[in-house]
């Protein structure tokens, strides 16, 4: 067998870390959550939820995947042989792949507004109801969906075939760079823009009236959303890090660059969305109605600006979803590669395949199939609310509890601390943190998605 491969340098996993933490739920979700729940009261609950609570899972994924440096199946078999934890370790295979299915679908989205924006803003006068019928009307139709589907799998699937050096290191390297220039540069259109200053004012100013009990149950979930926590996407990118590497620096630059990148696309957003009067809180339309209409209506007469904007835009939330996506993938890949011995190629392109069809499912679930309802859900909500409001915190708990109270105190001071060389006297506060606040975190999280 071939040697597992590592990841080369400390900015190759955090550029690999954040490609996977940084994605739609940074562009295209929190934009539209902040709008409906009031701005900068809840950005300030969503950092201390990443941190307090995200954050320590985070950690908890790193020490399994690195301490067993394999899939998460061979992760539970191996740090505790002859229990039942193997079973939770497969579920956390399957729930990526089923993310997948439908992050893919929207991944589409973004690679037919992008297409589309050329033409979008040349074209002269377009009315607001054009530009925002454009997309009912794509996302409900049989084939062009189906269509920007394929082809951001085909993307997906391109990358992981090359393995962790040379397809997801290498990718993510490049991806995530170019992303910070492209959304800096539409945080600077966006401030000049006449009558932007009262976005800015909403993102600064906090406004607590507006911080409900749900606030805080959808900012917590936000946050595991964001950071891929609970499906084992950390665990399996954390697998392949060196021993030498420091897993709380490597966290923490996760966890910081995916608050950034949260908070930049808020203000590449927020501030168009004041100059141009429309409202924050009008969901998940958000990015691909509002948005594109928006750099049109802004740039009148100006259609190279225009163009040039929404390119700008798109190609972010392309590059953000794609690094995502990779390591949704490489979950399943990394277990039929440890486990049942396939070659990557193989691997690779029967999860994708397979990811393809359900995907599909998902697709048509907009147009033709969207008078099909599970428990009063399409597929695509259907898939949506069970992984994000079960599948998730349930493998987040999973990990927190197998880290803060299977294993052995010294094994993950080991682990965490690299046998006693650094973060030797954060330790304790780390620990406190995976043992006690996280769990509580989510086990609330469960009860508000009961409950509220
Ligand atoms: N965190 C990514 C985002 O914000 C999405 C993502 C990647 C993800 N891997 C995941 C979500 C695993 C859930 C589980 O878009």
């Amino acid at each position: 067998m071939k040697p597992r491969e590592h990841f080369g340098s400390r900015f190759a996993v955090i550029a690999a870390m954040a490609g996977s933490a940084v994605g739609l739920g940074n562009i295209w979700r929190f934009p539209y959550i902040l709008g409906q729940y009031g701005g900068a009261a809840f950005v300030l609950v969503y950092i201390v939820a990443s941190l307090l609570v995200a954050l320590p899972i985070f950690f908890a994924e790193s020490v399994i995947g690195r301490r067993s440096g394999t899939d998460t199946f061979g992760a539970m078999k191996k740090l505790a042989p002859g229990t039942p934890w193997k079973w939770a370790g497969l579920l956390t295979i399957l729930s990526p792949l089923l993310i997948l299915s439908y992050y893919s679908v929207v991944g589409g989205w973004s690679v037919q507004f992008l297409f589309k924006a050329l033409s979008f803003n040349i074209t002269g006068d377009v009315s607001e109801s054009e530009v925002v019928g454009y997309f009912s009307r794509f996302i409900s139709s049989t084939w062009q969906p189906i269509l920007s589907h394929t082809l951001f799998m085909a993307m997906v699937a391109g990358i992981v075939l090359g393995g962790i050096k040379n397809g997801i290191e290498r990718f993510s390297k490049v991806a995530m760079p170019v992303l910070l220039g492209l959304i800096l540069f539409i945080v600077v259109y966006s401030l000049t823009l006449p009558g932007s200053m009262a976005g800015l004012r909403y993102l600064l100013k906090p406004d607590f009236s507006k911080l409900t009990a749900d606030a805080y149950a959808a900012a917590l979930g936000q946050a595991f959303f964001s950071l891929s926590l609970g499906v084992g996407t950390v665990l399996t990118y954390a697998s392949y890090v060196k021993k030498e590497e420091n897993l709380v620096v490597s966290g923490v630059g996760t966890a910081v660059s995916d608050l950034v990148f949260a908070l930049v696309a808020a203000f590449a957003i927020m501030p168009a969305v004041f100059a141009a009067g429309f409202e924050p809180g009008s969901g998940p339309g958000l990015v691909f109605q509002t948005l594109p209409y928006i750099f049109h209506k802004m740039s009148q007469g100006m259609p190279i600006v225009s163009t040039l904007v929404s390119v700008a835009f798109f190609l972010s939330i392309l590059a953000a979803a794609l690094t995502s996506a990779i390591s949704m993938l490489e979950v399943g890949v990394a277990y039929l590669v440890d486990q049942k011995g396939m070659g990557r190629r193989r691997a690779t392109l029967l999860l994708s395949l397979g990811v393809w069809l359900l995907g599909l499912l998902c697709s048509l679930s907009f147009g033709p199939l969207s008078g099909v309802k599970v428990l009063g859900l399409s597929f695509f909500d259907l898939q949506d609310a069970l992984c994000s409001n079960w599948l998730m915190p349930m493998g987040g708990l999973v990990f927190t509890l197998f880290v803060g109270w299977w294993m052995s105190r010294a094994d993950v001071r080991d682990e965490l601390t690299n046998g006693g060389t650094c973060n030797v006297r954060l330790f304790g506060l780390v620990y406190f943190l995976m043992r006690y606040l996280a769990p509580v975190g989510i086990v609330a999280v469960f009860l508000s998605n009961l409950f509220l």
